[in-house]
């Protein structure tokens, strides 16, 4: 089994390090990345295979089918939730193709809230109490009936922005009318779930499954706000570290058995076997873990720091789960830690321009992976073309150690208007 080729799809810094892992596996030759980014091109090395960004959108399904069985490709691997929710593995699997991710019915654990919650009442699944509705009339009438603090979020997909945790009962008005009146959150907020708010300690936890058994990553913690010291707006992440020294094994063999198993299994039942990755959410309340939220993918920037640490060759892995023998393979970790620090920006998570030119790349020490996110080539030269520009990414044998190696190549890096956190792998924030 030598020599294969394997498509992408995504453009940030995820698909960026998912390139990088896949092209050290002793089975591929040659990458593909759809349509990838200014960092996802670049030529075999002894040991590595070759990475080539193709011109063709995340969205543009046929397309995509039409180059992977041109290329006769091994293994489509799938990065963001939208191409997911839009079904894009359910038109690789019509063609045959070998393709990793959750068909578009299984993704509804992260494209439908009212659908993933739901799910995990009926599989006994623990999570915050809820209710669903289309109708604002509706809602006002349950929330009477309710009388603790709520989080109100937009049932679709809203790039991370369909989430409103509400202080006051006017706030949760408010929340109620943004999403289901003004359309805020246009179709994804056809209807609302209206959630029970609870508090505790955020951690997240993503598996490999092949649809029956599931393999927990290394548990990676990202931090969320734009600036310093948990300050500032949601972003996408700003930066990341693995693994996490506050949740024990015997806590992540609970997650597994409590939560993600049964998950795997409910979707089994239902007879949407869930293949890909699963991304659990997840609260440490006073009265035990609950599930806040799924997704259907690796994580960004969680991904940078996961696969720099994983042994085991990411292609076996992948191909073991779409074949639906994921028990054949354990995984193995480095004993070392990875840290990664987002440059966006100026501006991000709000407006900013772009086409700045990146400089200083070729300063970085080898052993860094500066893995691009938004980023593009003008004339072979890096320039900026998004929010989250570049995670640049060290491994060290303490988490102290990767982070200064890390910020040491950060140093080196400019753009105008370029923002980052000082303070990733510090403090407590999620
Ligand atoms: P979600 O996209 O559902 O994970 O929500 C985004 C963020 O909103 C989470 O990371 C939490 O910080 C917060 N959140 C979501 N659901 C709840 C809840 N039921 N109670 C408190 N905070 C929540
Ligand atoms: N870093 C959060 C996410 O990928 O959803």
């Amino acid at each position: 089994m030598t020599g294969q080729s394997v498509l992408i799809i995504g453009s940030g810094g995820r698909e960026h390090a998912l390139a990088w892992a896949l092209a050290r596996s002793q089975h591929v030759s040659q990458i593909f990345v759809a349509p990838g980014n200014g960092g996802t091109t670049w030529p075999a090395a002894l040991g590595i295979a070759a990475s080539t960004s193709i011109s063709i959108e995340a969205k543009e399904t046929s397309k995509l089918v039409e180059f992977a069985s041109q290329q006769g490709v091994g293994l489509v691997v799938i990065g963001p939730e939208q191409p997911l929710a839009d079904g894009i593995v359910d038109a690789f699997q019509i063609a045959h193709l070998p393709v990793f991710g959750p068909t578009q019915v299984a993704a509804q654990l992260e494209s439908s809230k009212a659908f993933s919650k739901e799910f995990m009442l009926a599989h006994g699944i623990p999570t915050a109490e809820f209710a669903a509705f289309e109708d604002i009339h509706q809602a006002r009438k349950w929330l009477q009936t309710f009388d603790r603090p709520v989080v109100v979020k937009a049932d679709g997909l809203a790039a991370g922005k369909g989430v409103i945790i509400c202080d006051t009962p006017d706030e949760t008005d408010n929340a109620l009318q943004l999403i289901l009146e003004t359309h805020q959150f246009g179709a994804a907020g056809n209807r609302v779930v209206i959630e029970e708010r609870l508090t505790g300690k955020e951690f997240s936890v993503l598996a490999f499954s092949d649809g029956k058994t599931i393999a927990p990553m290394l548990v990676a913690r990202d931090h969320k706000r734009a600036l310093d010291g948990d300050q500032g707006l949601n972003t996408g992440g700003m930066g990341a570290f693995a693994p996490t020294s506050d949740i024990t094994p015997q806590q992540i063999e609970a997650i597994c058995r409590q939560i993600l198993q049964p998950t795997i299994d409910g979707m089994a039942a239902q007879g949407t076997p869930y293949v890909g990755v699963l991304y659990a959410g997840l609260m440490q309340t006073a009265d035990g873990m609950r599930v806040l939220e799924f997704n259907c993918r690796f994580g960004d920037p969680e991904t940078q720091v996961i696969l720099p640490l994983l042994e085991t060759d990411l292609y076996e892995v992948l191909l073991a789960c779409v074949q639906g023998r994921l028990h054949e393979i354990g995984l193995c970790w480095k004993d070392a830690s990875c840290a990664t620090v987002v440059l966006a920006s100026g501006g991000y998570p709000q407006n900013y321009t772009t086409g700045l030119p990146i400089t200083g790349l070729e300063n970085v020490d080898k052993s860094v992976m500066v893995f691009h996110a938004g980023t593009t080539l003008q004339s072979g030269q890096p320039v900026t073309a998004g929010g989250r520009v570049l995670a640049v990414t060290a491994v060290g044998p303490t988490l102290d150690a990767a982070l200064q190696q890390a910020y040491r190549a950060v140093n080196k890096i400019h753009f105008d208007g370029m923002h980052f956190r000082h303070d990733i792998g510090k403090g407590v924030d999620s």
